[in-house]
Parts: C-alpha cells; structure tokens; sequence
C-alpha cells in the first residue's frame, strides 16, 4: 500500500526521532572520541606492506609451521567474528544518533579488526599453504591435533552470533560496552607481551601494531563509559555483572583456557593446545605459558574491576583466577556479547 502523502497537509515535516536509521547531524561533545579518532587515522597500518620478504616459512619445521598455524587460528575464531560484531554496533550508533566522534571511532574499530582478521589469514595462508586449517591436510601429529581444535574452537565461537544479533538491539551501548572493554583490556597486554618476546620480524610488527590498536579499542570503550555510567540504570548495573562473566568465559578461550563447563570441547583438548604451543614457543614464537597467561587475564580483569568499583557495579566472582565477587551461575553462550 503506499503511504499517504503528507506535505501539502503542513509546512515542514514531523522530526525524525531516533532509533531510526541516521542522523542528520555532526554533534560532537566528547572531545577524547576526537582524539582517539584522530591517532587511529595517523596509526593506520596495512597487513600487506609488513615485512612479509624476511618471512620464510620453509625455515620452520612442518611442526612448527602447524603449531604457529595453530595459535593464528585461535585467534582467528576471535577476531574474524569481530569485524561484523563491530559493524553492528557501528549501525548501532547511526540508528540511536550517536554523535559524529563516536561514530567514527565504532568505524576505526570495525577496519581495525578487518585488519586482524587480514592478519590472520596471512599468517595461516603462508604457513599452511593452505587456506584455512579447516582446509589443510595435516601433516603431522601436531597438525591433526591442532585441525580438530580449531575445528572445535570454531563449532563454539560460531554459537554465539545469533545470541549477538539479538542483543545488540535489546541492550544499550553502555551495556554492550562493558563486555566489549573486557576483550580490549586483555588483548592489548597480551599482544604487547607477544611483540615484545616474538623472534620472527613480520609477526613481532603485527603484535606490535594490533597490541596499539586494541588499546586504542579500549579507550574508546572507557570513554563512553565514563559518559554514559554515571547516569545509568540501576537494572543495567546487574546485567553488566553477569555480562563480564560470560565474557571472562567466553574471552577465556584466546586469552587463558577454554573453561570446560561452558565451551564443548573434547577431553584432551587442553593437554593437546598445551603441547601444541610448547612447540610455537620452542621455535620462536612467545606465547606465554599456563601461570603468565592467568596472570595476565587476572590483571586485566582486576583493571575492569577498578572501572566498574568506580560506578557502583558489583564485579562477579572469578575463581578460575582467585577474584571473589558476586556469584553468578547458568552463564549460556547465547547470553553472551563479548568480543575481541
Ligand atoms: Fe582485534
Ligand atoms: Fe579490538
């Protein structure tokens, strides 16, 4: 049926009201959103133009070829997920009339995790000769083990989109911050830890600029915070606890251990990506061990709590690294909207 024409009823038409599609306007009160939106323009960097002529593959062994492959293909689960998840929260932004700054930097955040993705690829693509672990054809013992985590890493991760979908319209972007934060806070540590003890120059540079772009993702997280969560609802504030422990579990995948009440994963999963990375860290490539791992994702969440302590949000208990807090239980993974 079509709609009925108005504008010979009236001089100018009815205001435009948000949620809808865009705004019309360039508002711009956060000044530090202009900033950050300012270094992610000067820092931009191409995964192409690394220094990918100093990097031979075929100065590795199979095995460790596989077992680098490997840890690339974890990460992958997170950040190939995260270029959509992002660009979600970008029409967020246009839909709820976010102003210019804020909007520009969801879409600095979107390229950036793009690139990460790009990353990925290249570095797995050159190792394996092959597109994707889900494609190779392992050559060794630690190439069958790594394919069928990867292939069970990625039957979890690819669970939790439709439970995204569903919350980005339901939450408030103060809310869907608060998890997203969590992801940025460890990252950033965790890929300056990588650059900093990483022998091989190409993947050192890429630790090196994805470590300085998750730290830009977390000052934007931390800006809108704190804008938004001193006049929050207090029916958010307990959302937002149950929201950082599925995150803590979801997160825990890449940055610790996938714990094994919430991701489905074979018995020897763990044993089998334990001895996978012996085999990257032996050849070169950091990556940190059991008690460096927890500490760090301790750290990070001890971080988020001082931000949360601040406005009044109780921090859930964490166990797994020794932090006590409120209980929370029956986390499922379409509760979840953490990203990386
Ligand atoms: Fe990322
Ligand atoms: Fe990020």
């Amino acid at each position: 049926m079509a709609r009925e024409k108005i504008a010979h009823t009236m001089d100018l038409p009815p205001a435009q009201v948000a949620p809808n599609v865009f705004p019309l306007d360039w508002r711009a009160a956060t000044k530090r959103m202009e900033e950050i939106w300012d270094a992610s323009q000067r820092e931009y960097w191409d995964p192409k133009k690394l220094p990918w002529d100093t990097f031979d593959a075929s100065r590795y062994t199979w095995e460790e070829r596989e077992a680098i492959a490997y840890w690339w293909s974890v990460l992958s689960v997170f950040d190939a997920s995260a270029p959509p998840v992002f660009a979600a929260a970008l029409i967020k932004t246009y839909e709820a009339h976010e102003e210019d700054p804020v909007r520009r930097c969801f879409f600095s955040v979107t390229r950036d995790e793009q690139n990460h993705e790009q990353m990925c690829g290249l570095a797995i693509t050159k190792l394996l000769e092959a597109p994707s672990y889900l494609q190779y054809e392992p050559k060794t013992d630690v190439g069958r083990k790594a394919k069928r985590n990867v292939e069970w890493l990625y039957y979890n991760g690819a669970r939790y989109w439709e439970g995204y979908k569903t919350a980005v319209p339901k939450y408030s972007l103060a809310v869907l911050f608060s998890s997203f934060l969590m992801g940025e806070i460890a990252a950033a540590t965790i890929f300056h830890q990588m650059a900093e003890h990483c022998t091989e120059p190409v993947f050192k540079e890429a630790f090196r600029s994805i470590g300085r772009d998750e730290g830009r993702h977390m000052a934007i997280c931390m800006t809108l915070m704190e804008r938004d969560y001193p006049k929050m609802d207090v029916s958010d504030k307990s959302l937002i606890t149950k929201q950082i422990r599925a995150g803590f579990l979801f997160l825990s995948g890449v940055l610790f251990e996938p714990p094994v009440e919430f991701w489905d994963i074979p018995a020897d999963f763990i044993a089998n990506q334990r001895a996978i990375e012996e085999v990257a860290r032996n050849a070169g490539f950091y990556i940190p061990e059991y008690e460096p791992k927890k500490e760090n994702w301790k750290n990070a969440m001890l971080n988020l709590k001082a931000v949360l302590d601040k406005y009044g949000i109780p921090f859930p208990a964490i166990p797994e690294v020794g932090i006590t807090g409120q209980e929370v239980r029956d986390v499922d993974l379409e509760d979840i909207i953490p990203v990386f």
